[in-house]
């Protein structure tokens, strides 16, 4: 390969991560270059409207809404999609590793939903894919699983990878106030989008986990297999008994590996507020990682926002440029692991894990209801290890809240109970149950 003085670089995407991207560049090209021993350059960019003006300027970089202009020019080096979406992103990737461009994506989407085909691509390219915008954007945990804990089996990943609902959740705490008023504000202070299913529903975690299981296990997991709840049912009334009881309410994103499967889940979960998770709050995001040689890692930093994220795309054209500098594009497996050891993981139904429960139940303040609540939990093996009743009804008919926190206990069983219990007829309203993550020993 001749002596190369530059890497182009052909841009998918000028919007909030795009334009982060050449904002860093601007900056900190000249400090790059002393790094890489050669330029790192934007030369082309796709765009939708390719007619926007742009907040960075695009001196140097010819902008068009043809794909082609980047797939088919043999003069750029790295493709790097910033768009989202799983359409024309997902034709861009293939087509990139097809002409033998190396990839970095922002998209966890795109690998979230089709991990066989676009990482299958780049095993039999023998290509490396740039992934680590694609979760909690700033921080690089991604490159901490594929290179720094290379040598450790992982044991546990536990990630606070949704900025949106961790604000959401941290100003529910410390203000009491409910869930609808609190996203208001964040749609206001542009924390949350104006359709925010994606995020407080929970999937925007989910997508993020994918990405982190199939890194960490070297596999491919079928995304709907993921168990995916949001936060929209989660109350101050809850938020303030788990505080009481020592616990922080965190959505979680957790996987666990389980013999020849993984549990992989995404719900709102109590933690003690002695963890370190306990006190990640506002926008940012946090992975804990545990290996079996290493024990407990933490990863924080911000998990969105164009710089934050461009500097995870920035380091990526980086190792990726090095890659291509130093004929040695197969270095890093896509993966993590070698081609023929790639496997497709079976995601452990939720009926099956184990964990420790919160359960706040609504019922009628007379004897013997708390007898009948603990004797259906006792035939089903869930045992209790803390009762609190806040508060008494002012009149015999009011319903009065009962908080019980059981030890480990099966997903089923525990279901199963509360589907007991809820027709009977002392029960006032609906019952709360949040998990609780212990962390493995
Ligand atoms: N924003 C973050 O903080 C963040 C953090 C981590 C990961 N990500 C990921 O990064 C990716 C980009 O996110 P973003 O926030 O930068 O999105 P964005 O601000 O909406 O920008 C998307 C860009 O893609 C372009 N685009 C959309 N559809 C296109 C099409 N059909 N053809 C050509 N160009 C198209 C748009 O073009 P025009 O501007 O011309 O309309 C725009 O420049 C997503 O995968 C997202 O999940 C974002």
């Amino acid at each position: 390969m001749p002596f190369m003085s530059s890497i182009n670089v052909g841009l998918f995407g000028l919007g909030v991560v795009g334009s982060g991207v050449l904002e860093i560049l601007r900056r900190n090209g000249e400090l790059i270059r002393r790094r890489l021993g050669a330029e790192l350059r934007v030369t082309k960019a796709v765009t939708a409207h390719p007619e926007k003006k742009r907040a960075v300027p695009l001196d140097g970089i010819s902008v068009s809404r043809d794909p082609d202009t980047i797939l088919k020019d043999p003069n750029i080096h790295i493709v790097a999609e910033l768009m989202g979406g799983t359409d024309l992103a997902r034709r861009v990737v293939l087509d990139a590793l097809n002409a033998g461009k190396p990839v970095v994506t922002a998209n966890k989407a795109l690998l979230a939903l089709h991990p066989a085909e676009i990482f299958g691509k780049a095993y039999e390219k023998g290509l490396p894919l740039g992934l680590e915008a694609s979760v909690a954007g700033g921080i690089p945990v991604l490159r901490a699983l594929r290179e720094g804990l290379a040598a450790d089996q992982i044991l546990e990943i536990t990630g606070i990878v949704n900025g949106t609902c961790n604000y959401i959740l941290t100003k529910m705490s410390e203000e009491g106030a409910a869930f609808d008023q609190v996203l208001a504000e964040a749609q206001r202070l542009g924390y949350a989008e104006a359709d925010p299913t994606f995020d407080v529903g929970g999937f925007d975690a989910g997508q993020k986990l994918a990405v982190l299981v199939n890194l960490a296990y070297g596999a491919t997991v079928n995304f709907p297999d993921i168990h995916v709840e949001g936060i929209a049912g989660v109350t101050p009334m809850d938020i303030g008994y788990a505080r009481q009881l020592g616990y922080a309410v965190k959505l979680l994103a957790i996987a666990k590996p389980r013999g020849e499967r993984v549990e992989a889940r995404v719900h709102p979960a109590l933690i003690s507020r002695s963890h370190l998770l306990a006190s990640v709050g506002g926008v940012f995001n946090a992975v804990f990682l545990t290996g079996d040689n290493v024990e407990s890692t933490l990863h924080y930093g911000r998990g969105a926002g164009g710089l934050p994220t461009g500097s995870a795309v920035v380091g990526d054209l980086i190792d990726l440029s090095r890659a291509i500098l130093s004929r040695s594009l197969g270095r890093m497996p896509p993966l993590s692991v070698q081609r023929e050891h790639v496997r497709a993981l079976a995601v452990m139904p939720m009926d099956e894990i184990n964990s420790e429960y919160y359960l706040r139940f609504q019922v009628q303040d007379r004897p013997g209801v708390l007898a009948q609540i603990t004797r259906v939990m006792g035939d089903r093996n869930i045992s209790i290890k803390s009762m609190f009743q806040p508060s008494q009804a002012d009149h015999p008919e009011d319903p009065v809240q009962v908080v019980l926190i059981t030890h480990q206990a099966l997903e089923r069983d525990v279901q199963a109970s509360l589907r007991e219990i809820q027709p009977m007829p002392f029960v006032r309203g609906p019952t709360q149950m949040i998990r609780i993550e212990t962390f493995e020993k």
